[in-house]
């Protein structure tokens, strides 16, 4: 085995990244997601000494804002909600590069101060030309800030630098949309300057189903139909639609969270090992695999869709999705949705996925379940093993990081009783790092032009071709079927299970 230098070694993926000069221009500045997610991940990045030191930062927006309100904005949001400690020298440094831009995202006098403001960084702070365009809007603007850009030259990268636009969900209502909206943005930007956001791909747990599947020799023996009974996917969340009615009504739990983190997510589980850890070898591997996808016949049957009524979390009595402000109170909007996925191929023959996601359930969790077969043969009497439920490897997502592998074991005592036990890695536990926040990552990701987490063009297309006749058969169907809050889902979801002999997890 050859040594090679660390330091020297451009594929050694441990040294830190450090972005080369360059700026951030964020559309969207008055939205939760900047407040809460992007302002902050900016700061840790730059608190970490991941950004350059003349980075810029240029919110647009239409209000009447000087560059300093925007810093008040950028300084509260990062106080309130940055994941590492606030520092008065770090901060300083990113202030002298933060600008505003007021303006519409049609108003070509607007992006002609934009090219001024980034020309006059490009002077001062050494941004070298090098700008990334961050689309945190609702996607019926995408079409008219690239067209702007263009026009304004913005777009393109003189010889050296790089110009990349970063575009958040929802990517489109439905596949015809999403074809329209690529198309929007194949004619400005070539496909390597496009980032398609998907956070959960920026999430250290789910990058680590690779590293648990493919660096190990002990689970991937298991890891196809001869082994595994069934896959559950589960992302649930206790908190309601909170102020966010305008974007969520219409959209829906299948569009807003299957469509994108569920699918990527069983891509992840359920693809071939990539030829090579690299954008092109994980792309194509998720790709097949989404491409391998089947819908049951029967979708009445094998998904169930809800919508949250009155109930309770954490101890509060809290109002039905109808209830909630800025709703329409006849609205058929999903805040729940279940579905059934087959893998067409020699691997996965046999075994189902079952997909769900949910707002005002029993609690916030998301975890991969990998649920086996049972032992062929057992030689304990029927009694002994009463207890002993299906052999299960969790992958947990969030919030409480890690892994469970579950198994019978013999109870102590005189008696032979075996019962489920639970085997534990906690990330908090093995490691020290604390884990970076899915957006730092995927922010340095694209300051640093380096694709992997993110999908392309392709698997968002695909994954829309999956969920299309699903949300057909659901519009047809009418009301989504109530559930109250604090429960885990309608009843509809519990048969789709009981069909198939089994349940859902309790997590
Ligand atoms: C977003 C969805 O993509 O993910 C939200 O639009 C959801 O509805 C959020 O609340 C959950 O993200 P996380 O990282 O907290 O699981």
């Amino acid at each position: 085995m050859s040594w090679t230098n660390p330091l020297r070694d451009p594929a050694d993926r441990r040294l830190p990244r450090v972005a080369g000069p360059c700026g951030l221009v964020l559309f969207g500045v008055t939205g939760d997601l900047s407040r809460k997610k992007l302002m902050p991940a900016v700061y840790d990045l730059a608190n970490r000494g991941l950004l350059p030191p003349g980075f810029s930062l240029v919110g647009f927006a239409r209000r009447d804002w000087a560059d300093q309100d925007f810093a008040q904005i950028v300084h509260d949001s990062v106080k309130e909600h940055a994941r590492t400690e606030f520092r008065e020298e770090v901060w300083q440094q990113l202030l002298e590069g933060i600008r505003f831009v007021p303006g519409n995202f049609d108003d070509p006098a607007a992006f002609d101060t934009l090219r001024r403001t980034i020309e006059e960084l490009d002077e001062t702070r050494g941004t070298d030309g090098n700008h990334a365009f961050y689309l945190a809007i609702p996607p019926g603007f995408f079409g008219d800030v690239v067209t702007q850009l263009e026009r304004h030259g913005l777009a393109e990268a003189k010889e050296g630098s790089w110009r990349r636009v970063v575009v958040e969900k929802p990517f489109g209502h439905d596949l015809a949309s999403a074809r329209e909206l690529d198309e929007v943005l194949a004619g400005v930007f070539s496909e390597d300057s496009v980032f398609r956001i998907d956070h959960y791909l920026g999430k250290e747990t789910v990058q680590s189903i690779l590293a648990i599947r493919f660096a190990n020799a002990m689970f991937e023996p298991l890891w196809n139909a001869n082994y595994v009974d069934h896959v559950q996917i589960t992302m649930a969340e206790d908190v309601g639609i909170g102020g966010r009615a305008g974007y969520y009504d219409g959209i829906g739990a299948a569009r807003d969270v299957i469509q994108n983190h569920l699918l990527q997510l069983m891509a992840l589980v359920a693809m071939e090992e990539p030829t090579a850890f690299d954008a092109h070898s994980l792309r194509q591997e998720k790709q097949k695999l989404l491409s391998s996808i089947v819908l049951p016949r029967r979708l009445d049957l094998t998904t169930a869709r809800g919508q949250y009524a009155a109930g309770w979390a954490g101890g509060e009595k809290v109002a039905g999705f109808l209830e909630e402000e800025g709703i329409r109170r006849t609205s058929r909007t999903e805040t729940f949705a279940a579905i059934t996925l087959h893998v067409a191929n020699r691997r996965w023959a046999g075994v189902p996925f079952y997909l769900r996601t949910g707002k005002r359930l029993g609690r916030r969790v998301t975890e991969v379940a990998v649920v086996l077969k049972r032992a062929p043969h057992q030689p304990f009497s029927a009694a002994s093993t009463e207890e002993l439920g299906q052999n299960a490897i969790v992958i947990r997502v969030q919030p409480d990081e890690g892994m469970t592998v579950r198994f019978g074991s013999k109870v102590p005592g005189t008696a032979m009783e075996i019962r489920d036990v639970n085997m534990d890695f906690v990330y908090g536990g093995s490691f020290t790092e604390t884990s970076p926040e899915a957006y730092e990552r995927l922010i340095l990701d694209v300051l640093l032009g380096e694709p992997p987490l993110f999908p392309r063009s392709e698997e968002v297309e695909l994954s829309w071709q999956i969920l299309d006749p699903v949300l057909a058969a659901w519009e047809r169907k009418g009301k989504p079927e109530p559930y109250p809050a604090g429960t885990w889902g309608p009843e509809s979801a519990e048969k789709m299970l009981a069909r198939d002999g089994r349940t859902w997890r309790r997590p």
